[in-house]
Order: C-alpha cells, then sequence, then structure tokens
C-alpha cells in the first residue's frame, strides 16, 4: 500500500490548476444510462471513484470509451459512454460496497427499463448513510421496491414511473440526483422539494438539460422537471471540483503561503471564503481562478459549522480543523450532516493539537506548531486534513493508506510539490 512521506514547514507558491469534480462527474457518468445515445464527458478528474463507476456501467452493458490518457496512464480527461445495448440492470454488492455513489445508477435504469437490482450500499467510516430517501422518492413515482437479500429491488408500474411532488424531510445530494434523473423520464411533472443546491446538481441539471431534459429552478431548493419519452446523446464538460480547490486553499494558508487555484470558482465557494477571510486568509478572485494568501503566525481562530449548500460543506470541515490546529485561540466546530466524521481528530491529536470533541462539536485550541508522525485515516478528507497538518508540520509526517487519496485528489502529490511541498509518494508492496 502507497504511503506519502511528507517534510513540512515550506510555505506553497505557486499555480494549481483544479481538476473535474468527483462528485460532479460520477452522476454525471450514470446519466449515461438515460439515454441509447452517446454521452461523451470532457474534463473528468483522474481518480478511482472514477474507473470503478465506469466498470460498473461497463457491467450493466455501457461501451466505455476513454480518450486523452496523459502521461500517468490511468482512466482519461474524457469518456464516451454508450448506453445503447443495456443487457444487465444489476449492480452487484461487490462494486456498489467499493463505492456508494453507485447507487446513483438506480433512478436512470428504473426510468429507462423499468426495473433495476441495486445492492444496498450499507454504512461507511463517516456515518450509517441510509438510502431511505432515494426509496422513498422513487416510491412516490409510483416504483414498487422490495429490500431482499441485500439488495433494493425496483420495478416501474406498467407505462413507466410516473412524475409525482416529493418533498425531502432532509436534504440529501444523492437523492435529490437520483430523483432528478429518474423523473427526466416520468410522465408528466415531477416538483422536488427542499432539494440540494450543491453545485453538482446544477451541473447534472445542465447536462441532462443538454440531453434534452426540462428542468427548472436550477440552484433553488424547488425542481421542476418535466418528463421526455426520452434523452438524446450530448457532450458535456465536468465543472471544477470546489472541494480540491477549498483543500488547496487550506493548504496555502496552513503553510503561510499564497496559491492561486486555476479554475476554482468564487461562487461555488463563498462561505468557505468567509470563513478563511474572518480566520485571516485571504481570498480574491483573479482572471483565472482564485487566489489565496496567508502570513505565517496570523491565522485566528474561526467557529465553522457544516451545512448543505450554500453552508460551508462537511467535505472541507476535516481540513478546516487542521487549519485551526495552528490558529491563535480557539475554534468550534460542528459537524451536522454526518455523525461520525471526526475520524482526523485522534491522528491530528498524534501530531500535537489539541482538540475535545463533545458530540458533535471540536473544540479546537491552537497551538503554535504541530510536529510530524506516522499517521493514517479511514476516508478521504480525513485523509487530506493529514497532509495539510504534515504541510505545516516541523518534521517529517509519513500518511499511511493513501488509496483513500487517490480516489478523491488527482495526483496530490505532484500538484503540491509543483509548489514548493517537499513530499513524495512511497510504493510499497501490498
Ligand atoms: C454526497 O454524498 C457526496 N458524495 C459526499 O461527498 C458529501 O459529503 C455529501 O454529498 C454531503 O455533501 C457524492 O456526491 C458522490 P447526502 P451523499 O445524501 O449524496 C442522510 C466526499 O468526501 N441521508 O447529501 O451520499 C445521510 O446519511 C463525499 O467526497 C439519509 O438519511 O450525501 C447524511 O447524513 C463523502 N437518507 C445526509 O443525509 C438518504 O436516503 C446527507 O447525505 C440519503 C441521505
Amino acid at each position: 500500500m502507497d504511503k506519502l512521506l511528507i517534510r513540512g514547514g515550506k510555505p506553497l507558491k505557486g499555480q494549481i490548476p483544479v481538476s473535474g469534480a468527483k462528485n460532479a462527474a460520477l452522476p454525471l457518468q450514470a446519466a449515461c444510462l438515460l439515454t441509447d445515445e452517446k454521452l461523451t464527458l470532457t474534463n473528468l478528474p483522474l481518480l478511482a471513484d472514477i474507473t470503478t463507476m465506469n466498470r460498473l456501467l461497463a457491467q450493466h452493458g455501457v461501451e466505455v470509451h476513454i480518450n486523452g490518457r496523459d502521461a500517468f496512464g490511468s482512466s482519461g480527461r474524457s469518456v464516451e459512454l454508450d448506453a445503447n445495448e443495456i443487457f444487465n440492470t444489476t449492480a452487484p454488492y461487490d462494486l456498489v460496497r467499493k463505492m456508494r455513489a453507485s447507487v446513483l445508477v438506480l433512478g436512470p435504469l428504473l426510468a429507462r427499463f423499468g426495473q433495476a437490482k441495486v445492492s444496498l450500499p450499507g454504512g461507511c467510516a463517516i456515518g450509517t448513510r441510509p438510502v431511505d430517501l432515494h426509496i422513498k422518492g422513487l416510491q412516490a413515482m409510483g416504483a414498487q421496491i422490495d429490500i431482499e437479500g441485500g439488495y433494493i429491488l425496483a420495478r416501474a408500474p406498467q407505462g413507466g414511473l410516473v412524475g409525482a411532488e416529493f418533498v425531502f424531510p432532509q436534504v440529501s445530494v444523492g437523492a435529490t440526483e437520483n430523483l432528478m434523473m429518474a423523473a427526466t423520464l416520468a410522465k408528466g411533472e415531477t416538483v422536488l422539494v427542499n432539494a440540494a443546491r450543491e453545485p453538482e446538481i446544477g451541473d447534472l441539471a445542465r447536462c441532462l438539460i443538454a440531453m434534452g431534459a426540462e428542468i427548472e429552478g436550477i440552484g433553488s431548493d424547488r425542481l421542476v422537471i418535466k418528463g421526455k419519452d426520452r434523452l438524446h446523446g450530448a457532450t458535456y464538460a465536468v465543472l471544477p471540483d470546489r472541494i480540491e480547490a477549498g483543500t488547496f486553499a487550506m493548504a496555502a494558508a496552513i503553510t503561510g503561503g499564497e496559491l492561486e487555484l486555476l479554475g476554482a470558482k468564487l461562487d461555488d465557494l463563498k462561505a468557505v471564503a468567509k470563513t478563511l477571510a474572518a480566520a485571516n486568509v485571504k481570498v480574491s478572485e483573479t482572471a483565472n481562478g482564485l487566489l489565496v494568501s496567508a502570513t505565517a503566525g496570523e491565522l485566528v481562530g474561526v467557529d465553522v459549522m457544516t451545512e448543505p449548500f450554500p453552508g460551508f460543506p462537511t467535505d472541507l470541515q476535516a481540513q478546516m480543523m487542521a487549519l485551526m490546529c495552528v490558529a491563535k485561540g480557539a475554534s468550534m466546530i460542528t459537524e451536522t450532516i454526518f455523525e461520525n466524521r471526526f475520524m482526523h481528530v485522534p491522528e491530528l491529536a498524534r501530531m500535537g493539537a489539541n482538540i475535545t470533541v463533545h458530540g458533535s462539536s471540536a473544540l479546537v485550541r491552537g497551538v503554535p506548531r504541530l510536529t510530524g508522525a506516522p499517521v493514517m485515516a479511514t476516508d478521504l478528507r480525513a485523509s487530506v486534513s493529514l497532509v495539510l497538518a504534515g504541510l505545516a508540520a516541523q518534521g517529517e509526517t509519513v500518511v499511511n493508506r493513501i488509496y483513500h487519496l487517490d480516489r478523491g485528489y488527482e495526483r496530490i502529490e505532484h500538484k503540491l510539490a509543483a509548489c514548493g511541498a517537499d513530499m513524495e509518494r512511497v510504493k510499497e508492496a501490498d
């Protein structure tokens, strides 16, 4: 298993290109199942999760053509997905358990083929993460759903899914995406109330519109979708990854450096920019993205609460906590989205951080410096928070189990090293 070796204490300076967003790309890939014509996606990030989704689609019968292989030899920047001949509407346990976003094939398969069998994803490191809202929403559209042997067995009524109004009792990104995709091929109008407003939802909606769907309310919490008999092919570019951009913004801040994040959009990071400004980190727009700069020793503690968009994202909570570990004063960080998203706390503590957890809040008392240590984490964002801590720490940090990082950060060690980070990947036989 690969490790990252980081020798901390170097301020980062330079430019980092922001990759396409993983969490936008995954639903966009699943959307290919809605049409018998070709969907071409560009600006895809080179990540393990993208490959897993391609593998899942291929076993349904999707022809997957990857273009633009780069020097690193992993999957490409652009992919053509042709779901003309689907021969299997089952998403098996082995693939779904590897990646929860696999459940996003449920809505499209059910809407186009009238049936789908998708493994229940089960819990994961950050929480129990049920999929009851995906199921209830599809039931509201007339689907009959049974749970059998760990699988969701879904059937549409004769004549297909029927548009409905569905009020989300709680905001869910994935359920909004699944229902929006299903609704594009349902009979009549679907209204999704209290829908998620994350930029990735808007990206999916815009791609579906390019495929012939009719969707109103993008960016609001009320989406109105008028069903069509069929959708057609399209070419669509994945939006830049706001979470990757936010992570690098915090890397600039924690090292007292200055980074220009090429392609980053302020509109997608307003709550983060506001929080960073309160912590004494400058964030400004440039012609090509965002410029983030901080002066060593001037960081101050701020309170943060995670919320659905446009609030502060849960996917940047661990990184913000790493930053607060070395700020002056105290910071209260409250996680409201997932019940178990503080796994980075004991590892940060091993690097000298002073953090006390009370239920869903963590009180971080800033320390003058962290010290390098061997660390590991069991999810993506927790892992990257340890990378940030390592960049600021005195001495050497070894981040173990970095396959989590590879699920969500494209060549992170290259991007950071190009800006002065002293870090390298150490390959180890499994
Ligand atoms: C998406 O997960 C992201 N994943 C997550 O990114 C992100 O943390 C999360 O949204 C919140 O922003 C992808 O987009 C692929 P939710 P998702 O449904 O859709 C509860 C990362 O690090 N809930 O919005 O699974 C759920 O348990 C990741 O890149 C139900 O109760 O998240 C959670 O508490 C991890 N029933 C809350 O809602 C349901 O049916 C929000 O979950 C669905 C969700």
